[in-house]
């Protein structure tokens, strides 16, 4: 690798809210996401618009923002046909009880965090939110992945979790955990009514982690003895 050569990073992610009145709660839940509001502007042909970066150290840049604005009409009058000619088909309900089940299933996007506890404190801002507020009840929904059993640090910080110790849902990786942020606010899936924000955090040191190149399952059951993993770094 060329170590003078800069690397690529992520530039924005464009994200359309349906109605007016949805744009202020889809900010709000933005904001108690963890993303950094940069600005908002008004606009006469639409609701408003604004800026938002994944992290306050992105701020001035031109990488890791989000942009969120009203759906075009052209776009909502798509969706509207869809729901008005297949929405209520057993194709659709069978979609929707598949993303009930597995939130990572359509698409969506992932953020990776490197602090679990700032990833357990959103977890229980955001729970609140979906529960108890008046604007957001039943407009979020959180579904949490705990890191697969079998390195015992990892194991013992997910008993130790305000949010994952009582969690039975299991990532497919090992050494990491993933949130699931479910709305409606912001337009996603087929429908145009269910965007996913996934939430990664990898315990740092490891080879093998939720998002590295799965390992041969032969060496995933040797691992299995409680003895310090043998491609953990250090
Ligand atoms: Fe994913």
């Amino acid at each position: 690798m060329d170590a003078a050569r800069p690397s690529t990073s992520f530039g924005h992610l464009a994200l359309h809210y349906r109605d007016v009145t949805d744009g202020a709660l889809a900010a709000r839940l933005l904001r108690a996401l963890g993303f950094v509001e940069c600005y908002q502007m008004q606009r006469t042909d639409s609701g408003p618009f604004w800026h938002f970066i994944l992290d306050a150290e992105a701020q001035g840049g031109a990488d890791r923002i989000i942009y969120l604005m009203q759906m075009p009409a052209e776009i909502r009058a798509v969706y509207n046909a869809i729901a008005r000619e297949v929405g209520g088909s057993s194709e659709v309900a069978q979609w929707r009880l598949a993303q009930a089940h597995d939130p990572e299933l359509g698409f969506h996007a992932a953020v990776l965090v490197h602090s679990l506890e700032e990833l357990e404190a959103m977890v229980m801002r955001v729970r609140a939110l979906g529960e108890n507020d008046a604007e957001l009840h039943g407009r979020v929904r959180v579904t949490l992945n705990r890191a697969r059993p079998g390195t015992p640090e990892v194991d013992a910080r997910m008993d130790a979790s305000p949010v994952f110790a009582d969690i039975t849902r299991y990532t497919y990786g090992r050494n990491g955990v993933q949130v699931f942020v479910e709305t409606d606010l912001v337009a996603g899936g087929p429908l145009g009514d269910n965007w996913v924000f996934e939430f990664d955090y990898v315990f740092p040191g490891y080879v093998d982690h939720i998002l590295s190149r799965p390992m041969p399952r032969r060496r995933q059951h040797r691992r299995h003895d409680g003895a310090r993993t043998k491609d953990q770094l250090s």
